[in-house]
């Protein structure tokens, strides 16, 4: 039976959670990121620890089939693949940063000056449609330390918690672009492929669901059912007990986590009480 090929970052930022990604999506992966590749012991995939960099143009090549990576390296690769989905973790921007001394008037301090960056390709569009005119050397790695060896007056690279640059003695000045970790395909994958991919993605979106929401009991007064319901919509509508004390309901249901503290305060305000609010592990829609 055919297998589909996914590659993963070996070592960096989405290593670790891309793993993590999988594994609540239920799949068992043999060994660690020592080796170059490694198979799921319950699901048709084979996974290839590669540098987030090639990953586009391995999945363009069907090297891999699929593949996790920065939003990033696939606009400034350009390749052939499709963006499936956006995983929403691994957030980061590609900024500007410059040494921290210097008194950042505006993109004005670029004009005529030498920018370190892995992201040429982006940041020569930045440049172009602001109209600056400057010198991007294009390094592959350890840009933050090439205005302190006299490479470079600036770099333009990832930004997720600013430490990097702060070590560096740098300051963000600009954002380039936001990113985020996204899940992108071959275009052209055979119909087996693609049906794995249609179960792996199912189960994706279970987990994603899952993490955007929480299950919710509550005790109310039955007279205050009918309003707590509007506030509580649930997956088709919530679902309400009786309880052994007369006049009273158990209702659960689910809510969307950045409406959560609404959705709590206007409860409280109807009389709901013993409010328990609980993780969802999976939710199949
Ligand atoms: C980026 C960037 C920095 C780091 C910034 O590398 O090059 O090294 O992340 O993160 P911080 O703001 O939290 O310090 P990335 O993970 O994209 O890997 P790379 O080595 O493939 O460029
Ligand atoms: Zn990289």
């Amino acid at each position: 039976m055919s297998k589909l090929k996914i590659a993963i970052q070996k070592k960096g930022r989405l290593s670790e959670k891309s793993l993590a990604l999988l594994r609540e999506c239920g799949i068992k992966i043999s060994n660690g990121t020592s080796k170059l590749k490694a198979n799921a012991k319950n699901f048709p995939i084979e996974v290839l620890y590669l540098r987030d960099d090639d990953i586009p143009q391995y999945v363009e090549q069907q090297v891999a089939d699929i593949g996790i990576l920065g939003e990033n390296e696939v606009i400034e690769k350009n390749k052939e693949v499709d963006v499936i989905e956006n995983l929403g973790f691994a957030g980061c921007r590609l900024s500007l940063a410059i040494p921290k001394e210097i008194d950042y008037q505006g993109l004005e301090y670029f004009r005529g000056a030498r920018i370190a960056t892995s992201y040429p390709n982006i940041l020569s569009n930045f440049f172009k449609t602001n109209n600056i005119n400057a010198a991007i050397e294009e390094i592959s790695g350890s840009v933050e330390i090439a205005p302190s060896i006299g490479l470079a007056d600036a770099v333009c690279d990832i930004v997720s918690t600013g430490s990097t640059l702060f070590t560096n003695g740098l300051k963000e000045v600009e954002t380039v672009i936001t990113s985020q970790a996204v899940l992108v395909a071959n275009p052209n994958l055979p119909a087996e492929k693609k049906a794995i991919l249609d179960r792996l993605l199912f189960r994706i979106r279970a987990v994603q669901r899952a993490s955007e929401n929480k299950y919710i009991l509550l005790n109310a007064p039955d007279n205050a059912l009918e309003e707590i319901k509007s506030v509580l919509p649930g997956m088709k509508s919530p679902t309400i007990l009786p309880l052994a004390q007369e006049g009273w309901s158990s209702l659960h249901s689910v809510v969307k986590e950045d409406e959560f503290w609404d959705v709590i305060d206007q409860l409280k305000t109807l009389g709901a009480q013993g409010i328990l609010v609980v993780p969802i592990e999976k939710m199949v829609m």
